[in-house]
């Protein structure tokens, strides 16, 4: 049986109806069967402090070693003015500390910005893809995924659009070989 990866998704919003929450669900319902999708919580994650880091709150803690004990990191994000919600750039600050031990390193990732606007979050987007850069993680660079008109993803019951379905499984099947081909 060929290897199954954990993948760690870190979704930058909280809202209960979150389309990126949905678009996260949807991903973990088309990925191939080597990936398994598992949503790390960030909401409760106390706003970084070094000083409380000296003694770090358990949900540093736990957050650290979900990241850490994954194979792969995929984040799904709204974009909130131009850039990255102050929810999630919390949540890679947490996950980079202790200084030299950070939980992303060397960990394949991928990124998806899904906004009702029409620019699809490119802002969000690219802003987290520079974090991304200095925190050493490997990005996918293709297809890039900047999902637009969010509102009109889902049916009423919650059944993801055919327009959109095969972008979804294109996009995680190429993320599957990307994790892969990235594993130590
Ligand atoms: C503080 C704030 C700033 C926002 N800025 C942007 C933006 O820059 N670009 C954009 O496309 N949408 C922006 N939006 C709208 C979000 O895309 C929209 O609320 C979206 O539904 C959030 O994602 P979610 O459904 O996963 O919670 C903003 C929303 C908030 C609350």
């Amino acid at each position: 049986m060929s290897q199954v990866y954990s993948v760690a998704v870190v979704v930058g919003s909280l809202r209960k109806e979150s389309f990126n929450r949905k678009v996260a669900r949807a991903l973990a319902e088309l990925a191939p069967s080597n990936l398994k999708l598992t949503i790390v919580e960030i909401g409760d994650l106390p706003l970084y402090n070094e000083d409380i880091d000296v003694d770090p709150p358990a949900a540093y803690k736990t957050f650290r070693e979900q990241v850490r004990t994954s194979d792969a990191v995929l984040f799904v994000t709204p974009e909130y003015n131009r850039s990255v919600p102050g929810v999630l750039k919390n949540a890679i600050d947490v996950g980079s500390r202790p200084y030299g031990q950070s939980a992303w390193s060397g960990k394949p990732g991928a990124v998806i910005s899904v906004s009702p606007g029409a620019v699809g979050g490119f802002g969000a987007n690219h802003h987290l893809r520079q974090s991304l850069v200095f925190l050493d993680v490997p990005c996918m660079q293709q297809p890039e995924a900047y999902i637009g008109g969010a509102a009109t993803l889902f049916d009423d019951n919650g059944k993801l659009s055919e327009k959109v379905r095969p972008f979804l499984q294109g996009f995680i099947d190429k993320y599957a070989v990307w994790v892969e081909r990235h594993q130590a």
